[in-house]
């Protein structure tokens, strides 16, 4: 497998919590990866990792490679332009990302004359076709516009692409289209799928909603607590979820069907702090626990041996 990311044993420290506790995954050239789990599950550390971007007071520790390189331990200079070339991230919400006061070409510009040297009349050529590739289709207009003057939907195409614009090969998604109405988010992501068809990069699809994960990932990978407790082809995941916390996520879903009907909660909250537990973490919201998913932590899942969970009694076994 061309793997473009490669995440082994990846550990986030903040103080003496460990917001994400040995993660390994894996990403390769045209494949779509998610990564999902409740909020405050490590989804957003994980991704800015992977660009060197862990907020101050924060360590990493384990390994993550990204085209080959090692993004741990290389200099910041060096992760920097890892950052314009090899990776690109897209966050929720793409009013923040833009700078309220300079229009959305000016933006464009600065960030292509940042890595493509040239005019700015060049760069203006470039950022018209860079918006035009995602569908927008009055670039002029959305060129000269102040993102305010701009839909949710629009900016965040605009978002991928200025993403796009560096030829990435790994997009990190960290909940892109979560901020958007259902039929606005569903089109992006066909954008999406449809520029990796066209460019070839891969993709770390980060949400909190299985259902978005559902509709565009290959293999998904679920968090909980900071750790993966499950990991599969996306198909094998929904038809035969192994984890308790997997089945308690698909069942929180809206069912389409349930007119009126209330949504079901997974009882309790995911631990605000994440220190060091024996056993499992899920072991005190979990339906099925036994003392001995207290005392005794469940083997750690690999992203290479297919189907996996770390639970002690994956569905069926028990
Ligand atoms: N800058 C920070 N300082 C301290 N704790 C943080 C910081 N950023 C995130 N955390 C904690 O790490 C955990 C995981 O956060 P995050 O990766 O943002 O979760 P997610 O993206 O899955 O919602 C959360 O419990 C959060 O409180
Ligand atoms: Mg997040």
């Amino acid at each position: 497998m061309n793997a473009i990311l490669e995440i082994d044993r990846l550990s986030v420290h903040i103080g003496q919590a460990r917001p994400v506790r040995e993660i390994s995954l894996t990403v390769a050239a045209g494949e779509v990866v998610g990564l999902v789990g409740e909020t405050g599950c490590g989804k957003t550390l994980t991704g800015l990792s992977v660009l060197g971007l862990l907020p101050p007071g924060s360590r990493a520790t384990g390994t993550v490679r990204l085209a080959g390189r090692d993004v741990l331990t290389m200099r910041e200079a060096e992760r920097r332009q890892l950052r314009g070339g090899a990776a690109a991230m897209v966050f929720q919400n793409p009013g923040t990302s833009f700078d309220p006061v300079r229009t959305v070409g000016a933006q464009f510009v600065r960030v292509l004359r940042a890595h493509h040297p040239g005019s700015a009349r060049a760069a203006g050529q470039l950022a018209l076709s860079l918006l035009r590739d995602v569908e927008l289709h009055d670039p002029e207009r959305i060129f000269a516009a102040y993102p305010h003057q701009l839909s949710g939907g629009m900016l965040q195409r605009a978002m991928f692409a200025l993403a796009l614009s560096c030829r990435p090969s790994l997009i990190i998604a960290d909940e892109a289209t979560s901020a958007l109405d259902v039929s606005v988010a569903r089109s992006i992501r066909r954008l999406l799928l449809r520029l990796q068809a066209e460019h070839g990069f891969g993709v770390l699809f980060v949400t909190h909603n299985l259902a978005e994960a559902y509709d565009v990932c290959d293999r998904i990978s679920v968090l909980y607590a900071g750790q993966v407790v499950e990991h599969g082809p996306t198909e094998a995941v929904f038809s035969a979820p192994a984890h308790p916390y997997t089945r308690a996520l698909l069942a929180a879903l809206p069912k389409p069907d349930a007119r009126g009907g209330t949504l079901a909660a997974i009882e309790g909250s995911v631990p605000q702090r994440v220190i060091d537990v024996r056993g499992c973490a899920f072991a005190n919201r979990c339906p099925i626990a036994v003392p001995r998913c207290v005392e005794e932590a469940p083997p750690a899942v690999t992203p290479t041996a297919g189907s996996t969970a770390a639970c002690h009694f994956p569905v069926g076994t028990r």
